[in-house]
This record gives C-alpha cells, sequence and structure tokens, in this order.
C-alpha cells in the first residue's frame, strides 16, 4: 500500500476518575477494531486427560484418585454434563505415561498388563494397556459428548534406553498402525495424533534426538495415509508436546520437511512447583505473569520461520507442575492466572491451549472423583462461549496490574473485552464510550507507542447516536466471602454451583447502558461484551 496507512479505531474505552477512598487511576483504553492481530482455532479452549493411575502421589499427597483414561467413571452425569456444556470441547489424551502405554490389538510381543508402580519404571511406573473395551467405552463417551479428540501415542514404543535419560533405535510404529486402524474400522473420530510427550530437548523422564524424531513424523504422517486411506479427512499430525527449545523446534520442522508436521504442540509450566511458597505471589505480580510472553512469540517465530504450514497449540498448561499447587490451582486465584494465559497466549497466534487438567491432580477444571466444577472450569467455559477467534490490539495507559485482552465476540455482533485486575489497593471504574471513531496516521507509529499516537493525532470523526440506547453484558468474577483461595467462584455476585437436578448452572450476564460506567473490583475479572462496538474485523 505504501505511504499513509489509515486506521481506524472504531471505539474508545475511557478509564474515568471515581471518588472513592480507595488509590484511584485515571486512564484510557484503545481497541484497534479494524485488524486481527491473531486468530485462534474456534474450539481454542482445550483440556487434558492423563493416564495417572491413584498411586501417583506428590509432596505426599496423591491427588489424581479415579481421574484416569483407564478408570475415570464414565458413567457420572456431571462428568458429561461438565463437557457437554461447551457443545464441542477438545480434549488431548497425554501425559508422562503416554509412551509407556501398549495398546492390546494385533500381535504384541509382550504381555499387556495395567499400571504398576515399580521403582525401575519411567516415572516410578511399569508399561500399561489400554484394552480395546475401554477405548470402545471411552468413544462412545467422546461421541455422547461432543468432545474432539487429540490422542497422545507412545513414540518409545520399541525404542531402548541409551546414554543419560536419551532413548534410540527406530520407533516400532506397528502398535500404534494397528491401534489406529482399529479406531478407524470402529469408526471413531479421532481429530488429531500426537506423537510423543516431552521427549523433545533435554525431555522430562527421558529424550529422543530430533534427527530420530523429525524422521519418525515422516513415518507417523504415511502411516496415517495408509490407514486413513479411505477417509475423506485425515487427522493431523501433532508433535511434539515438550518443551520450548528453540533449536531443537527448528529442526524438527526442517527434518521432518514440509507439511508433515500440522500442529506444533508446546507445555506451560511456568507457575513453578507445586508445592512452591511463592505461587500465590507470582500468580498476582503482573511482570511475573508477562514473563512468559517471549516463549509464545517464539514458538511463533520458530514456525513462521522454519515451518508456516505448522499451527502453535499449548498442548498441556497446569501452572504448577507434578500435579499442580494444593490450595491454589483449585482455587479462584488460579484464574488469575489461567484467563491471562488464555488471553497472552492467543495473541501470539496460539491456535488451541489445552489445560492440564480436565480431571486429576490440583488443578483438575474438575473436582476428582465428584467432579464438581473448580473455578477455573467457569472460567474456561465462559471464554469458549464469549471469545471468537479474532484477536483485536488494546492499547492502554492503566498500570499494568489491569490486564486486558479483547477478541470479536462469539456468534455474535461486536467485541468482548476481558479485563483481569490484578491490584490490591486501586479501584478503576470504567466508563464507555461507544462509537467514536479515532484516526492515526502509521508513519507516527513507528517510534511513538501507539498510544502516543492517538494522544497528538487524535481526532474524531463520528459518534453514532443509534447506539446510545443499548446494553452491554457484563459477567463478573470474584471469590465468595472475599477469599481468594475459595473453591467457589461468584458470577455477578451469585457463587456458581450445580444445580439441585445436577446441571452445570446457567451463566447469566448483568446488563447495563452502553453509556454507563462499568465497574471492576478490586481482584477480580471480568467479561464485557460491546455488541454495538463497531468492528470491521469482527464481520
Ligand atoms: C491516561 O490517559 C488519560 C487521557 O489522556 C489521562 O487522563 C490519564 O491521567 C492517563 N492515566 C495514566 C495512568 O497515565
Ligand atoms: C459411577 O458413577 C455412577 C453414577 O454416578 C455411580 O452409580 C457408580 O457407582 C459409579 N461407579 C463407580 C465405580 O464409582
Ligand atoms: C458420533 O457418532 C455418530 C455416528 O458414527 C456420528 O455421526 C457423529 O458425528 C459422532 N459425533 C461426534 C461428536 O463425534
Ligand atoms: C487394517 O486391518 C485390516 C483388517 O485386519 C487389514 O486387512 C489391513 O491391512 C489393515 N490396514 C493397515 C494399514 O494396517
Ligand atoms: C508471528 O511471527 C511472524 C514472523 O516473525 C510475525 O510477522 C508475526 O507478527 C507474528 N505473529 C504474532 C501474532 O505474533
Ligand atoms: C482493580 O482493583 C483495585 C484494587 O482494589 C481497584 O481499586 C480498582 O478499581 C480495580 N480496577 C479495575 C479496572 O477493576
Amino acid at each position: 500500500m505504501g505511504g499513509n496507512v489509515v486506521f481506524l479505531i472504531s471505539s474508545m474505552l475511557l478509564l474515568l476518575p471515581i471518588t472513592f477512598a480507595s488509590d484511584m487511576e485515571r486512564a484510557i483504553m484503545v481497541i484497534d477494531g479494524a485488524r486481527r492481530i491473531a486468530e485462534t482455532d474456534e474450539n481454542f479452549v482445550c483440556a487434558t486427560l492423563d493416564w495417572w493411575p491413584p498411586e501417583k502421589c506428590n509432596y505426599d499427597q496423591c491427588p489424581w484418585g479415579y481421574a484416569s483414561l483407564i478408570n475415570l467413571n464414565l458413567s457420572s452425569p456431571l462428568l458429561a454434563k461438565a463437557i457437554q456444556a461447551f457443545r464441542t470441547l477438545r480434549i488431548r489424551i497425554g501425559g508422562s505415561l503416554q509412551d509407556q502405554v501398549i495398546y492390546d490389538v494385533g500381535d504384541l510381543k509382550t504381555p499387556c498388563t495395567q499400571f504398576k508402580k515399580t521403582d525401575d519404571g519411567l516415572f516410578g511406573f511399569s508399561k500399561g494397556c489400554l484394552y480395546m473395551k475401554r477405548w470402545d467405552e471411552l468413544n462412545h463417551f467422546f461421541n455422547a459428548t461432543g468432545a474432539i479428540v487429540t490422542f497422545g501415542l507412545n513414540a518409545l514404543y520399541g525404542r531402548d534406553k541409551s546414554t543419560g535419560n536419551a532413548w534410540g533405535g527406530d520407533w516400532d510404529h506397528s502398535n500404534t498402525q494397528d491401534f489406529m486402524n482399529y479406531t478407524v474400522s470402529k469408526g471413531y473420530a479421532i481429530d488429531s495424533w500426537e506423537f510423543g510427550n516431552e521427549l523433545s530437548g533435554t525431555g522430562i523422564g527421558a529424550s529422543v534426538s530430533v534427527e530420530l524424531y523429525g524422521k519418525d513424523l515422516i513415518v507417523l504422517k504415511d502411516v496415517i495415509k495408509k490407514v486413513y486411506k479411505d477417509s475423506r479427512t485425515k487427522p493431523l499430525v501433532v508433535a511434539p508436546g515438550g518443551f520450548y527449545e528453540e533449536k531443537w523446534y527448528s529442526e524438527l520442522l526442517r527434518i521432518s520437511g514440509p507439511g508433515v508436521l500440522d500442529v506444533m504442540t508446546h507445555h506451560i509450566y511456568n507457575l513453578g512447583p507445586g508445592n512452591d511458597p511463592k505461587l500465590v505471589n507470582r500468580i498476582l505480580d503482573p511482570n511475573y505473569l508477562s514473563g512468559i510472553s517471549g516463549t509464545f512469540a517464539n514458538v511463533n517465530r520458530t514456525i513462521q520461520e522454519n515451518g508456516p504450514w505448522a499451527a502453535a497449540w499449548v498442548g498441556e498448561a497446569g501452572g504448577a507442575f507434578n500435579s499442580g499447587g494444593r490450595q491454589v490451582s483449585e482455587t479462584f486465584i488460579n484464574s488469575f492466572w489461567y484467563l491471562d494465559q488464555l488471553g497472552m497466549s492467543s495473541k501470539h497466534n496460539t491456535k488451541v491451549y489445552c489445560r492440564q487438567a480436565l480431571v486429576g491432580g490440583f488443578y483438575g477444571l474438575l473436582e476428582k472423583e465428584t467432579f464438581v466444577p473448580n473455578p477455573d472450569y467457569y472460567s474456561a467455559l465462559l471464554w469458549h462461549r464469549l471469545m471468537g477467534k479474532g484477536v483485536l490490539e488494546v492499547q492502554t495507559n492503566a498500570s499494568e496490574y489491569l490486564r486486558a485482552y479483547v477478541h470479536c465476540s462469539k456468534g455474535r455482533a461486536g467485541i468482548t473485552l476481558l479485563l483481569i485486575n490484578l491490584s490490591k489497593q486501586t479501584t478503576f471504574t470504567v466508563g464507555v464510550s461507544n462509537g467514536v471513531k479515532v484516526v492515526v496516521q502509521a508513519e507516527s507509529m513507528k517510534r511513538k507507542s501507539f498510544l502516543e499516537t492517538i494522544k497528538s493525532k487524535v481526532s474524531w470523526v463520528g459518534n453514532k447516536a443509534s447506539d446510545g440506547f443499548l446494553n452491554r453484558e457484563e459477567y463478573h468474577l470474584s471469590p465468595q466471602d472475599g477469599v481468594l483461595r475459595s473453591k467457589i467462584m461468584l458470577l455477578n455476585g451469585k457463587p456458581l454451583v450445580p444445580t439441585a437436578t445436577g446441571d452445570i448452572p446457567d451463566l447469566k450476564p448483568v446488563r447495563q447502558d452502553v453509556k454507563s460506567p462499568v465497574y471492576v473490583n478490586p481482584l477480580s475479572i471480568s467479561f464485557i461484551l460491546l455488541p454495538t462496538f463497531d468492528a470491521p474485523a469482527c464481520s
């Protein structure tokens, strides 16, 4: 285009001063409604199911119970309803033990037995069996609940430990091929097959060199081609499901070659070990939360530069590792981290974000065995229902304690803001002024910040009077009794708990005149829907 580019900033939010005794901050927020800075998958929210047996413990706690794929109670009505509430929920099946799972189908060279605790096994467990009867039950369950399934395959099958934690030798694809063939013959829909878990780079527990891994992906792609030859659509190839290391990730794309890897997955556990006393402070520290944004940016860059055919997904993210933080991960406070992650990752072109775990550990969205939702479950559900694919740029001069993310609304006009208030002292009111257009010249944006530019070049070009009578919808989230580590989350002041009939409660907004101020309380989270916000990038 060259020359001057005209940006239309379709509306402005003004943060107006108020007269509370607490600290107060005057700020503005500017949203660029003309351009999508990134786009997520339609089903961005994803949750994981793991293999850990009840004997899995960390720090003298054993928080898995019957949350494994092997023993999860699939007849629980609340579990099914919790998934169905999404209509379509992505579920990623995987975790540390996936590279020790044998599928009980075809000609097996070793007996297929259940996982057992053993000192000489990887992660303290023996190899374990997935019986086809259980696989049938799981697929009926996934089909009935509308789950979109990513299945993590055993990438160590046929391999042996060589030196240190490195595993060598050829991957034996026979068990995977027989398993896939069985799956296809039964008509089970698998969206994507993921290869290996945390074996990339230095690896967690075990590692496989990128030279071998890249070749394995070519083999896997071939197996899928063969097994799905009569299918109209082929499942995606996903890998490596490990921690991002620039060199290893770049090499994987280069060695596997164009069009082989469809999705590049990486894991996020940026809060530290589950027993770390600093978890709470980290979650409330904006600098700490932002610390991980470089990883999202690097993953995007690595893909764009080495394999632009691949999409970036967070394949597993639990916040705190080793089963999560007790009285942290399953409480309201964790939603500051979780929703901030959803916002931050989608800005960096992440298409899907899988939360560890749907159930199991302290980080389960659902409580193990009862399946009663924890606060993050409702955060996930609200995001899934409200936040559309289009990600918009938002600039603010508010303090770093107020975090803002804006998406096109899902399935309806306008935009939705996610406002996360980490501040303990400052109360803001947000006055929303809709329908105001601002024209900015691009040239002057090179050096000055976007906001500086707005200040100096602002010109008001219109105001839609007709918008004035419409309502916006607000979803305010806070902890019960103001206790940040409460397991009960309030939506607009009312506790979110399953209904007397055992259903997931309705998530009802409060409605306000678009022109009235938005109140967002200290240490709280709000979704604000602006149905009349004129954002061309969203239509
Ligand atoms: C943000 O900008 C508005 C409008 O220019 C100004 O009134 C306010 O003081 C600024 N706030 C901060 C924290 O700089
Ligand atoms: C599974 O859930 C169903 C329905 O709630 C219950 O009747 C059954 O006893 C549970 N099974 C086990 C093994 O806990
Ligand atoms: C469930 O299975 C039926 C029959 O195979 C199929 O038509 C339908 O698309 C499946 N639903 C889901 C959500 O996979
Ligand atoms: C799938 O299984 C069928 C029936 O056992 C067999 O004929 C076919 O060769 C298998 N296909 C692959 C790709 O393994
Ligand atoms: C992704 O990386 C490319 C190449 O570095 C860059 O042009 C693009 O802006 C990035 N996208 C996002 C959303 O960060
Ligand atoms: C953030 O919380 C502070 C701390 O209490 C409060 O004073 C401020 O109004 C809140 N800001 C927003 C935008 O909610």
